[in-house]
C-alpha cells in the first residue's frame, strides 16, 4: 500500500486500473437466491458458471479519514428476464455515502433505504451519482452487449452489509421487458 500521494490511469476501452491491489470476480454461483426467476438461474448454473462482474480496488487502511476507490464492471447478459447485476448492500456503518462515476456502458443503480424509500437512477458515460448514507445500493448493467464501468469511492471505515439484501432482496429490479429496461416491483421482496 502506498505512503505517498499517488495516481493512476483510467483509460478505455477496459477502463482497468493501471495500478491495483486486489482483483475480485463474482459469478452466477455468488449469486444464490438474488434472481427472481430461480429456475433460469439453476439451469443457466448447470450449464457453467459464468463470470457476471469484477471489482479492481485501490485498497487503503478500512478507517475513517482514508477514501476506498476502484472500477467496478458488470458484464452484458440476462438471468431469465433479469440484467446482469451486483449483489448490492449497506454499508456497515449506515451513515456512510458512495460517490460513482459511470464512465462506459448503460444501466442503473437500484437504491433503497432500511425504511422503505426506493430510487433507481440511469447510469450513462459522463454520469455522477451521489448515493447517500443509508442508501443500499446495486449496479444493473441494462445493456446486452456492453459492459457497464463505473469509478467508485467511499469512506474507508464503510464495510459492508450484504446478508440484509442476500435476506430480504431488493424491492425493485430491472428487467427486460420488449427488449427495453422496466423498473418493476419485486414479487418476492422480503422473502427469497
Ligand atoms: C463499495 C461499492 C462498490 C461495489 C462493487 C461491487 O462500497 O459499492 O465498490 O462493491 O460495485 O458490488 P458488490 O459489493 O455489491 O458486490
Ligand atoms: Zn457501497
Amino acid at each position: 500500500m502506498k505512503t505517498v500521494p499517488f495516481t493512476f490511469e483510467l483509460a478505455g476501452p477496459d477502463f482497468v486500473p493501471s495500478t491495483y491491489d486486489n482483483h475480485i470476480q463474482r459469478r452466477l454461483s455468488a449469486m444464490k437466491g438474488q434472481y427472481l426467476d430461480q429456475a433460469a438461474y439453476a439451469a443457466m448454473l448447470a450449464e457453467g458458471d459464468p463470470l457476471l462482474y469484477e471489482v479492481y480496488e485501490l485498497q487503503r487502511p478500512t478507517v475513517a479519514g482514508e477514501l476506498l476507490h476502484g472500477i467496478s464492471i458488470v458484464h452484458p447478459g440476462l438471468v431469465g428476464d433479469e440484467y446482469n447485476m451486483t449483489k448490492g448492500h449497506f454499508h456497515e456503518v449506515l451513515e456512510t455515502g458512495e460517490i460513482y462515476y459511470c464512465l462506459k456502458g448503460r444501466g442503473f443503480m437500484v437504491m433503497e433505504t432500511p425504511e422503505g424509500e426506493t430510487a433507481v437512477e440511469p447510469l450513462f458515460p459522463g454520469r455522477v451519482l451521489y448515493v447517500l448514507p443509508r442508501w443500499a445500493h446495486r449496479s444493473v448493467n441494462a445493456s446486452l452487449d456492453e459492459d457497464l464501468v463505473t469509478f467508485f469511492v467511499y469512506p474507508g471505515n464503510a464495510g459492508h452489509d450484504y446478508g440484509t439484501i442476500e435476506k430480504q432482496g431488493f424491492r425493485k429490479l430491472v428487467v427486460a421487458q420488449d427488449g427495453e429496461p422496466a423498473i418493476v416491483d419485486n414479487p418476492r421482496w422480503g422473502q427469497p
